[in-house]
């Protein structure tokens, strides 16, 4: 399949909006493999003056033949990291929405520094595609933020009570939505976000950089987020979402920069992302306490593949905290972490309900860690005093395989909860060179139960060694997840 566009003859279908004609012709060529190219070229118009094209060739794979097309600076966007594009935004996606249903569109942001406040997708097969060398700015102004509703399975923001500030860029009922770029930039400016939380001056919850919900074939692709004032890649009460090629990078103390967080998604892949942030590289979640035991949403069929990540004081992945809806059939394999507090670490507490539950992690390769294996049963944080006591979480059959540490100044620490062990945890082919500075002791476990096998220095009693001619090695499930 290959389809040709000119832009050209599809602009003159919009109404007259007064907008600058360019010189710019964009053909978006759909191909089923990505090719992306920038190209300078010269050629002679009627009158025979030489005149100069840019021509943009792109195209990404599948689910995104886009019928029509429109840019940034044909709805009056300047780029030049000073004006306000919002207005620019919201007439972009305003105008491209009418075609929903006449196959789709695509916004195009060519290079540029272009400033916004927030703005929401509002149609359906639609995509956003940021060229190399745009980056969108995310306005500073708390003003140009909407204040929303929290979300119901959190029952309040989690900065503050009550509401919460809109995504950079948000969308909720939506069905396929690609959000891409060849690598362009999207530029949260966190830093004043960061002081007045870290002031208590936040009168609501912070803004993150995307997030969509009750969303459909989602693809989050090719880009650079950067300085995301809290979260960065929220997808929530959604499914069929990729999180593809994507960079992250925040200052290691930036708060709650956290990098993706799928959170009561079902069918969700995370690929070959590159995460330098101040929290969690990858949260996952489903809700917190009573308001996320009576949503009821897991996160489930989630597949993680080729994660690097740095975190000082975070995990590479955390399940949880917020795990009341249930986190269940999480597969990882080929991470590396540098410098980052653990590995997988699953966070939870008395009040969340919920679970953790059928998770299979092969494959990590770890330098400078706090802790190779940390599971958390008192991580405390709740929403409010009205936590049900007795809402117990299960944490049970948790697989890990293959992993290789050095520097590590604990090997595990692990900790259910009193009267509600963690069970089923398998730990297999794991070694783990201490550090010079390492605990005495090098494993701490309290309730929980499992079984272990090669794996150095020697794991907890509770880790029940198997003899060589049992050599289990935590059976992984054979067949993919339907994401994978
Ligand atoms: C991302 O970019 C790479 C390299 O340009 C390309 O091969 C890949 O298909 C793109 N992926 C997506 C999902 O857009
Ligand atoms: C974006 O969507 C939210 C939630 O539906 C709404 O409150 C807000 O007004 C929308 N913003 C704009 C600019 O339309
Ligand atoms: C979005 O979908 C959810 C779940 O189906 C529904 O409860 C909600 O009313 C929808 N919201 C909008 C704005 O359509
Ligand atoms: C994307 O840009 C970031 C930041 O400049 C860079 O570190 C990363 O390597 C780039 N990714 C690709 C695939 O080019
Ligand atoms: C080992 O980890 C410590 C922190 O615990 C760090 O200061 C040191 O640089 C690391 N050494 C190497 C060789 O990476
Ligand atoms: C043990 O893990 C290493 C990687 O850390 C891997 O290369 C090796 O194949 C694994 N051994 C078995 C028996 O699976
Ligand atoms: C081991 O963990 C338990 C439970 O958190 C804690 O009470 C105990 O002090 C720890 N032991 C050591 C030696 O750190």
């Amino acid at each position: 399949m290959k389809r040709t566009y000119n832009y050209l003859s599809l602009k003159s279908q919009k109404p007259k909006m007064g907008f600058k004609q360019s010189h710019t012709r964009i053909q978006v060529i759909n191909i089923v493999f990505v090719l992306a190219a920038v190209i300078l070229t010269s050629s002679r118009d009627v009158n025979g003056r030489k005149v100069h094209h840019r021509e943009y060739y792109f195209e990404y794979s599948s689910i995104n033949c886009r019928e029509h097309s429109g840019s940034l600076t044909d709805f009056g966007g300047v780029g030049d990291g000073t004006t306000s594009n919002t207005k620019a935004f919201q007439d972009a996606i305003n105008y491209l929405s009418q075609f929903e249903s006449e196959g789709g569109s695509i916004l195009y942001v060519p290079p540029g520094k272009w400033l916004t406040g927030s703005f929401n997708i509002t149609s359906d097969h639609f995509t956003l595609f940021l060229h190399q060398d745009a980056v969108l700015l995310a306005s500073q102004d708390e003003s140009e933020w909407t204040v929303i509703e929290p979300l119901p399975s959190y029952g309040r923001g989690r900065d503050t009570e009550g509401g919460r500030y809109i995504s950079f860029i948000f969308g909720t009922n939506l069905t396929d939505v690609v959000i891409t770029g060849d690598n362009g930039t999207i530029d949260g400016q966190g830093e004043p976000w960061w002081d007045k939380f870290h002031k208590g001056e936040l009168q609501y919850t912070r803004p993150y950089l995307i997030e969509l919900l009750y969303s459909d074939n989602i693809q989050i692709s090719n880009l650079t987020l950067v300085n995301s004032p809290s979260w960065n890649i929220h997808p929530t009460y959604s499914s069929n979402v990729i999180v593809q090629g994507v960079t992250i990078t925040a200052p290691v103390t930036s708060p709650n920069t956290d990098g993706i967080n799928p959170d009561s998604c079902t069918n969700v892949r995370i690929q070959d992302c590159y995460i330098v942030s101040g929290d969690d590289c990858v949260a996952v979640k489903s809700g917190w306490d009573e308001y996320g035991i009576a949503f009821g949403m897991p996160t489930k069929q989630l597949f993680i593949k080729r994660l690097t990540c740095i975190s000082p004081s975070s995990a590479t992945i955390a399940l949880g905290s917020e795990m009341s809806g249930g986190i269940e059939d999480v597969r990882a394999e080929d991470i590396v972490a540098i410098n980052t507090e653990s590995g997988v670490r699953i966070k939870t507490a008395v009040g969340r309900g919920g679970y953790v539950k059928d998770i299979y992690v092969k494959g990590m390769t770890l330098k400078t860690m706090k802790y190779v294996f940390w599971m958390t049963g008192n991580y405390g944080s709740h929403p409010d005093n009205n936590y049900d006591p007795n809402a117990l979480p299960a944490v049970e059959n948790i697989n890990y395989r293959d992993i290789v540490a050095e520097n590590v100044t604990m090997a595990g620490r692990l900790e259910g909860i009193p009267g509600d062990p963690f069970t089923g945890i398998c730990i297999s082919n794991v070694t783990i060179e201490l550090a010079q500075n390492a605990k005495k002791l090098p494993w701490n476990c309290t309730d929980i139960s499992g079984i272990s096998s090669g794996v150095t220095p020697q794991p907890c009693d509770l880790l029940t060694q198997q003899g060589e001619e049992y050599s289990p090695s935590c059976d992984f499930p054979t067949e993919h997840l339907l994401i994978d």
